[in-house]
């Protein structure tokens, strides 16, 4: 009896809505956006689809914020997406306004969502988000990882010759250039990805999917969106079935990996409380660097976002 919104009703919070649709796993999704009727169009549209594909998950959409009183989830997608030559921190300004306006207006309606963000530049967009909500940490996070190693989990399988299906992977950091990628956890159906790739080709894998979303905005003049559509949903099913599936998310730290206040990526457990623990990996000196660097990086944009005064 689950109630999900999705507030920006482009390429993908509605690819995000379709899919949850799809999944089945809540009673009604609804699309918001500044353009009503994109929303409620889009909206119709998947709901037309359910007798196609069989599901029964409601949809409507609109811009009226009064639609998504007492969600249990709110998925921000709302935002500009990123161009050729701009880099996810380039949308900062713009994008904050949208985030804080955004989370002001949810928690009008809903006391206490789990909110999940997906607007660029993510970590800072996240961190705006819960600092305009006041929720608990545990409540706010964002979705980069699971895009992420997803990429890296598509490059890899095409080089091993398997199904993407086979492959574990996680990872850490900040979305961008200064992900810590983690080859040491990464299996192809339990072996070590190392007994199977070269280290030079994992390298170059591990560069690509640095530079993943870079290379999507290069081909079609926007960023992408049925994997990142798609990513987000799978965050709020484990949330709405309680699962508890392991998923690199970007989180508040809380001194867990001597990292204080700073939201990057990490691997946490996803259920019904949102972050139920975030997971503390035993990281060598080389990748404790990646990863303080990349924490530092982030830091600096979070300060960029506090010197705007918009929450
Ligand atoms: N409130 C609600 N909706 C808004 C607002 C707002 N204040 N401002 C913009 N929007 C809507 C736009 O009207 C548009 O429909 O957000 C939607 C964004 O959709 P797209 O332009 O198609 O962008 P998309 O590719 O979906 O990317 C959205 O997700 O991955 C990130 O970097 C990406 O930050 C970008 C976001």
């Amino acid at each position: 009896m689950s109630k999900v919104t999705v507030v920006g009703a482009g390429n993908v919070g509605a690819t995000c809505a379709n899919v949850l649709a799809h999944a089945d796993v809540c009673k009604e999704v609804v699309l918001i956006d500044i353009n009503g009727n994109l929303a409620k169009g889009k909206a119709l549209d998947i709901w037309q689809q359910a007798p196609v594909d069989g599901y029964s998950t409601r949809l409507s959409g609109g811009d009226d914020y009064a639609l998504t009183a007492n969600s249990d989830i709110v998925i921000i997608t709302a935002g500009v997406p990123r161009k050729p030559g701009m880099s996810r921190d380039d949308l900062i300004s713009t994008n904050a306004k949208i985030v804080v306006g955004v989370t002001q207006n949810i928690l009008k309606y809903t006391k206490n969502p789990i909110i999940i963000v997906v607007s660029n530049p993510l970590d800072v967009m996240t961190y705006a988000a819960w600092k305009a909500s006041g929720l608990n940490d545990k409540r706010v996070f964002g979705m980069a990882g699971i895009l992420d190693t997803a990429r890296y989990r598509a490059f890899l399988a095409e080089e091993i010759g398997c199904s993407p299906k086979d492959i574990q992977a996680m990872l850490m950091g900040g979305h961008g250039d200064t992900m810590v990628p983690l080859p040491r956890y990464t299996t192809v159906s339990g072996i070590p990805v190392t007994e199977l790739v070269k280290k030079e080709k994992l390298d170059a894998i591990i560069e690509r999917t640095k530079f993943g979303g870079g290379e999507l905005v290069n081909l079609m003049g926007t960023s992408a969106w049925y994997a990142p559509g798609a990513a987000a949903a799978q965050m709020a099913i484990s949330i709405l079935r309680d699962e508890n599936r392991i998923y690199p998310c970007c989180v508040r730290l809380n001194g867990q990996y001597k990292i204080k206040d700073i939201f990057v990526g990490a691997p946490v457990k996803l259920g019904k409380k949102g972050v139920q623990e975030i997971i503390k990996l035993r990281l060598k000196k080389d990748e404790t660097e990646l990863l303080n660097n990349s924490a530092a990086a982030v830091k600096e944009v979070m300060d960029a976002f506090d010197g705007m005064n918009l929450s």
